[in-house]
């Protein structure tokens, strides 16, 4: 089973990045706990983090065929990208979005996501966990749905 990890704009600078809201944990740490959870449920991952919302699309869109579902922390762009969420609903790939904090928490503009509409769930607020609980629930959700 292959999964497509995405990462959007400004996660690749987590742990230096607004510690006090996004924690220490790098970028490299959360996917190689990522690759130690998928060696684990027995899958295979690709991860990408892009501060481009072009190539977020483009990667979306070329998931077709090769993946079975995305994790995908959409970043700043859950907030403002009807285009990501387009490419989602496109593709007709099962999607996971998670989120380091609890957007439902903080500002008002945050509580919104184009994204969650056209996902399987949304799983947000327990730091770098939010994306170990992410994929455990994309995997279970494409083992139980066949796809
Ligand atoms: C985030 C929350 C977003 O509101 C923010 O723009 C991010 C990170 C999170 O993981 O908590 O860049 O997606």
């Amino acid at each position: 089973m292959k999964i497509l990890v995405l990462h959007g704009p400004n996660l690749n600078l987590l742990g230096t990045r607004e510690p006090d809201i996004y924690g220490r944990m790098t970028l490299e740490r959360i996917n190689a706990d990522l690759m130690d959870l998928a060696a684990e449920l027995g899958c295979d991952l690709t991860i990408l983090q892009s501060n481009s919302e072009g190539e977020i699309i483009d990667s979306i869109q070329s998931a077709v065929g090769t993946f079975l579902g995305i994790l995908i922390n959409p970043a700043g762009y859950t907030h403002t990208s009807v285009a990501i969420r387009d490419a989602i609903a496109a593709v007709g790939l099962p999607a996971v979005e998670v989120h380091l904090s609890n957007i439902h928490a903080r500002e008002e503009f945050r509580s919104h996501s184009f994204i969650s509409p056209v996902a399987v769930g949304q799983i947000c607020g327990f730091g770098a966990d939010s994306y170990l609980l992410g994929l455990r629930a994309l995997h279970g959700h494409i083992n139980k749905t066949g796809e």
